[in-house]
């Protein structure tokens, strides 16, 4: 018989390798299972080309890029990776058996046999990597796991982040790199030891489940009770490989239930790098004017999840309530790793869930209405980078219809009609040359998706019930615009996003839709060029895009004069002028925030990614008018992009199909929401 204690402190305080394979081909039946008091290390024993190496230095040896794999020297740094993991597992463990020797004798045997699994994967990597030329030391080695595991308490510290995170995490990359070595590499050696690795993870994590859930809280999920019992930094996102592959079957092969499954699969989080925090309040240019109806607020709810597009996987999104899982699973399907998910309903405080974080880099909200400087004020002491403009801005300029009139009219850029300011103004206005037929279109200085606009003629004006109308409005309001009412053919937007080093990211212009009451309805997603219905318009756009960029330029730069960060949507449109041509009206609006736009940029880009279909289009759609069952029947390809079960009132699809190209098709579509 050989006592454990003996076997396992070799393994932990022992440096050299051959301590680490202590044991590794005695007979489980042949260990006595003693329990002498044992003082814990700070760290394990390791000599020579055993020696971890700082952080700082070991960041030289970076993980090798899938397509280095080509070459032996990158196979045999990566398989060093993996044997580093193997080493930390063996010593982890050892370390757990010596720490919980009270810990059931089943539990202590299958940690045992799961330590021989990882000495054999261990010397496997080392007889490979020694084939590619590499030997151990020759990357550096580090104490990652060790450090997590160390401060564990439990036994279920133990299998939570050992066997469903680390080792729930290398069922991803075991498997993703044993197709890699088959499919690309042509390396079938590789890939065996690689499937070895992972049917043998298989069942280690499946020991680890097991006596998770013998220990855990019994009336919470599998997925809350890990959640909630993983330590600071570490996140489900942790237990998972790189990056857009998901082993599902290994994981339902391990005893996960579905639920679980579906969970780890969208679970986001930060790996290290700070997040931003996103929050989603579309009616940030009048949340502080006017009390949301409840169907607004409904609505509201309905299409937080957007945010979930606009984020990317180490950011923290903030939604009112979790989406549905089947729906997240398609979105990851479709975009790849999802941000984190925390929860708070309207008006409620930042959420527990984002009081883990230490510090996120910047707030995003959609835009910086009122609970969005809420928010600030509640994370202000963790957040790295915070507005440098003042709360006043926002309401007083950025969201002000006024404002940007008169600030783009002083740099002369192409701007239509003026600020009415006073009565006075008005009057003036009212006696310059126009025609009976010219019709204007008023717009309250601040004010969303249209409202308070007003459409009228020249003629009309004769009316003194409109004039007194116009007049009361520019008492109540302080200042109205007045432009004239153009010819539309479409809207068309662009894109930015003014970053905090100064440079500015733009997306490409997109055609985008509005009902007569100047509603968003959706957008035409890529190229609507040659052979399409828009492409006099298209074409139009690109032949002035240079000219177009010029005059948004002016805007951005005015922002950045304001100490502006963050997105901004221009919108323009194209009218047929008096003259029959067409035109093209590069400034109508500047939305100083995230714009449905941009969502509709997001998603084309990750539709992009899984190729097909050049155009799309996005909507809006009323639940109560359309169902999924009803998309089925006159479109092949289509998604939602916010879930149809989880909506109060409104949902949003994605369709791109050839059908949509047809003339009419999309006026049908929409009249139909
Ligand atoms: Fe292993
Ligand atoms: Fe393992």
């Amino acid at each position: 018989m050989e006592k454990a204690s003996h076997i396992l402190t070799r393994i932990l305080l022992g440096g050299k390798l051959e301590d680490k394979l202590a044991g590794a081909k005695i007979p489980l039946h042949e260990i006595e299972w003693d329990t002498p008091a044992f003082q814990m290390p700070e760290e394990p024993g390791r000599e020579g080309n055993l020696k971890p190496v700082s952080s700082k230095t070991a960041e030289k040896n970076a993980f090798p890029k899938k397509s280095e794999l080509k070459n032996d020297s990158a196979r045999g740094k990566l398989l060093h990776f993996f044997a580093n993991h193997e080493l930390l597992a063996i010593e982890t463990m050892a370390y757990t058996l010596l720490k919980f020797p009270d810990a059931p004798l089943e539990f202590k045997k299958g940690v045992m046999k799961t330590i021989q699994d990882e000495q054999r994967h261990m010397s496997l990597y080392l007889d490979r990597m020694h084939e590619y030329g590499v030997d151990l030391g020759g990357v550096s080695l580090n104490l990652y796991f060790w450090n997590i595991l160390k401060t564990m308490r439990t036994p279920l510290d133990f299998v939570t982040r050992m066997s469903l995170t680390f080792e729930q995490a290398n069922l991803d990359f075991a498997l993703e790199y044993a197709k890699l070595f088959e499919e690309e590499i042509a390396d079938e050696k590789t890939a065996k030891l690689l499937r070895v690795v992972h049917d043998d993870e298989v069942k280690h994590v499946a020991h680890g489940l097991k006596w998770f859930n013998e220990w855990r809280e019994p009336n919470e999920t599998e997925f809350d009770s890990y959640q909630k019992l993983l330590p600071f930094p570490l996140t489900p996102r942790r237990g998972k490989g790189g990056s857009r592959f998901f082993a599902a079957q290994s994981r339902k092969d391990a005893g996960f239930s579905e639920d679980y499954v579906l969970s780890m699969k969208v679970a986001g989080g930060s790996r290290g790098k700070v997040p931003d925090y996103f929050l989603f309040n579309p009616q940030c240019e009048i949340e502080s004017q006017v009390s949301l109806s409840v169907p607004a607020r409904a609505k509201i709810a309905d299409l937080a999840p957007l945010m979930l597009w606009l984020a990317q996987e180490d950011d923290v999104v903030e939604l009112p309530k979790k989406p549905n899982l089947a729906w997240l699973s398609e979105v990851y399907d479709l975009k790849g790793e999802l941000p984190e998910m925390v929860y708070a309903k309207f008006g409620e405080a930042v959420p527990p869930s984002a009081g883990k974080y230490i510090a996120f880099e910047e707030l995003k909200p959609w835009g910086w209405g009122e609970s969005a400087w809420k928010r600030l004020s509640e994370v202000k002491e963790k957040l790295r980078k915070p507005p440098q403009f003042s709360k006043e801005d926002p309401l007083t300029k950025f969201f002000s219809k006024a404002w940007w009139k008169n600030e783009l009219k002083s740099r002369d850029a192409e701007v239509f009609g003026r600020v009415l300011s006073s009565e006075k103004v008005f009057e003036e206005w009212q006696s310059e040359n126009a025609a009976p037929e010219d019709r204007f279109l008023l717009k309250a200085a601040v004010s969303t998706s249209g409202r308070g606009h007003l459409e009228f003629s020249k003629a009309m004006l004769a009316d003194s019930v409109l004039t007194e109308k116009i007049k009361k409005r520019i008492q109540s309001e302080g200042s109205v615009v007045i432009e004239p009412l153009l010819k539309k053919k479409i809207d068309f937007s662009i894109q930015y996003e003014i970053f905090a080093s100064g440079e500015v990211k733009f997306e490409e212009p997109r055609f985008f839709l509005i009902d007569s009451h100047y509603q968003y309805q959706g957008a035409l997603l890529g190229n609507w060029g040659g052979g399409t219905r828009y492409e006099t318009e298209w074409r139009l756009i690109r032949e002035n895009l240079r000219s177009i960029r010029e005059q948004h330029q002016k805007a951005i730069t005015i922002l950045k004069e304001q100490n502006y960060v963050g997105p901004v949507g221009i919108d323009c449109l194209i009218y047929e002028a008096p003259d029959q041509m067409l035109k093209i009206a590069p400034l109508i609006e500047v939305n100083v925030r995230f714009t449905m736009g941009r969502v509709a940029n997001e998603i084309e880009r990750a539709l992009g990614r899984k190729g097909g279909q050049k155009q799309a289009f996005w909507s809006m759609v009323n639940k109560s008018r359309l169902g999924p069952g009803d998309l089925d029947r006159e479109f092949q390809h289509w998604m939602p992009t916010t879930p149809f079960e989880d909506a109060q009132s409104t949902w949003s699809v994605v369709i791109w199909d050839h059908s949509i190209l047809t003339e009419g098709k999309i006026e049908e579509f929409i009249r139909k929401c």
